[in-house]
């Protein structure tokens, strides 16, 4: 695991936008794993401004993103779908069918999941996946459970996540309790990932995440496993860390 500190929000988001611009640079039609949150909101703005630059350019890459509340319409506001297009997709040039975020009402939810698993395959599987944390050590929203769950697949949201979740919705009472996310194999898959997290709230997780044992009570602990993982924590997240780097 590959461990940048920055020394705020600013500057992880140009640490961050700018390993996904190299990659971009590298490979043109990369296949991107993206996620919501606050954290990267800072990321895409940063890369809205190089692609504005004429820097970088989307028109041959695919985004799939991490997960989606199961109930919410891709229209509405508080939607997965609705943040990635007002915080990304509407400033780019990505070709907006090649973006996919699991359709949070789908029918027929296994069929959902199973079709998701194998778009990213016919892709070619993902190059980069981009990673927020949860307080619980959550990614995508694989919650903390006995077991790693392995494909995208229907999640029942821990409390914690319907609090710390809640400031988007206008009460507590409409925070959906089921998702659709990509599994742990999902994520693991991906050739590379870039995780991260700002603020003291999360000082904790990752220094777990980073030195403690790997399990899926933590699920990002199981990132100690895979070969290219960069984390990018501002001062605040990074605090728990210690001298060992
Ligand atoms: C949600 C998302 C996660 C994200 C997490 C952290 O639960 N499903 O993908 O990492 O929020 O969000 P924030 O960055 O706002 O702390």
């Amino acid at each position: 695991m590959r461990i940048i500190v920055a020394n705020d929000y600013d500057q992880l988001s140009s640490r961050a936008s700018d390993i996904i611009a190299s990659q971009l640079i590298l490979k043109p039609n990369s296949v991107l794993g993206l996620a919501t949150g606050s954290t990267p909101i800072g990321t895409y703005a940063k890369l809205i401004g190089m692609f504005q630059d004429g820097k970088i350019d989307f028109a041959d890459v695919i985004a799939f993103n991490l997960d989606e509340y199961y109930g919410l319409a891709a229209q509405d506001h508080r939607s997965y779908a609705f943040f990635m297009a007002t915080h990304f997709f509407n400033h780019i040039n990505i070709p907006r069918e090649r973006t996919y975020i699991p359709n949070g009402l789908a029918p027929d939810i296994e069929e959902e999941c199973y079709q998701y698993e194998a778009k990213i395959r016919q892709a070619g599987g993902i190059d980069l996946q981009l990673l927020g944390i949860g307080h619980n050590g959550h990614i995508g929203f694989n919650e903390p459970d006995v077991k790693f769950e392995a494909l995208t697949h229907l999640v029942h949201l821990d409390e914690d996540t319907i609090h710390a979740n809640a400031r988007f919705f206008a009460s507590l009472d409409e925070v959906p309790r089921l998702a659709i996310s990509m599994g742990i194999k999902t994520i693991m898959h991906a050739r590379k990932i870039l995780l991260l997290a700002s603020g003291k709230e999360k000082a904790a997780t990752i220094a777990g995440m980073v030195h403690g044992k790997i399990t899926p009570e933590l699920p990002a602990s199981v990132l100690q496993l895979h070969p290219d993982v960069t984390v990018v924590v501002d001062k605040e997240a990074g605090a728990a860390l210690g001298s060992i780097r």
